[in-house]
């Protein structure tokens, strides 16, 4: 990836306002670069070298952007749909980046997504080798039992290849209607919905609670979001602990 961005871009991007905005704001003289005052726009700078300030106060780029979103149901995982809104959609300020969801949560499963531009990070977050832990709260159609915890535990046929990875299930309340939650470390499509059918229950309702160790923060409310701060994405990255 080129470090050299046009001035404007490289302004608009940490959101400092539209490109026709900062051209105004350039030709203004409010823009140093490097200390200097640079009235213009197209001026091609490198974002890892050079320093941009806006009315003095310095504008530090960031490549790669990090949110931690509370989906809501009936909205899908995905960057765009025809027919239905996406979770991309929900995040208003993009900052001029390709942003997508880490994994997929069904249409009707809410809970912590975490939303970026960091192929890096999602690759180690999804690959099947890292085993990531990914901690589910259920409401499930029928009495969940000591049985399924073992099933879960010694693994479930789902209709793959192999059964399920050895997933952790808690009971939390057992009856016509249990709740529990579920550690599982794979993400295959319906995963837990299936786990569930293959020992004769329904789930009724689902919503990721963490990723990674990430916890989804109990302040925000459905469909908002909010960006993970440095401390977790180091974290999710493996580079520090919580
Ligand atoms: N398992 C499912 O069945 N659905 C989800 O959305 C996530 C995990």
């Amino acid at each position: 990836m080129s470090d050299l961005i046009r001035l404007d871009k490289y302004l608009a991007d940490m959101g400092v306002g539209t490109r026709s905005e900062l051209k105004n704001y350039i030709r203004k003289g409010r823009v140093k670069l490097n200390g200097i005052v640079c009235n213009q726009p197209e001026t091609k700078l490198n974002k890892s070298v050079d320093r941009v300030t806006f009315d003095d106060n310095p504008i530090e780029y960031e490549e790669y952007i990090y949110y931690m979103l509370h989906k809501p149901a009936g909205v899908v995982s995905a960057t765009m749909d025809n027919v239905s809104k996406t979770v991309i959609d929900i995040i208003e300020d993009k900052k001029g980046k390709e942003l997508f969801p880490v994994g997929r949560l069904d249409k009707d499963t809410e809970g912590l997504l975490i939303i970026t531009n960091d192929g890096a990070l999602a690759h180690q977050l999804l690959s099947p080798k890292k085993h990531v832990d990914k901690m589910y709260y259920a409401k499930v159609n029928g009495i969940v039992t000591e049985d399924d915890k073992e099933a879960f535990l010694k693994g479930v046929n789902i209709g793959e290849d192999d059964i399920t990875l050895p997933a952790r299930l808690t009971i939390l309340l057992s009856d016509e209607i249990s709740e529990i939650e579920l550690t599982i470390q794979e993400g295959k499509f319906h995963q837990v919905k299936r786990m569930f059918e293959a020992v004769g229950k329904e789930v009724i309702y689902l919503k990721r609670l963490s990723m990674g160790g990430l916890t989804l923060d109990p302040n925000l409310k459905l469909g908002e979001y909010r960006r993970l701060t440095e401390e977790e994405v180091l974290y999710l990255k493996g580079l520090q602990d919580v």
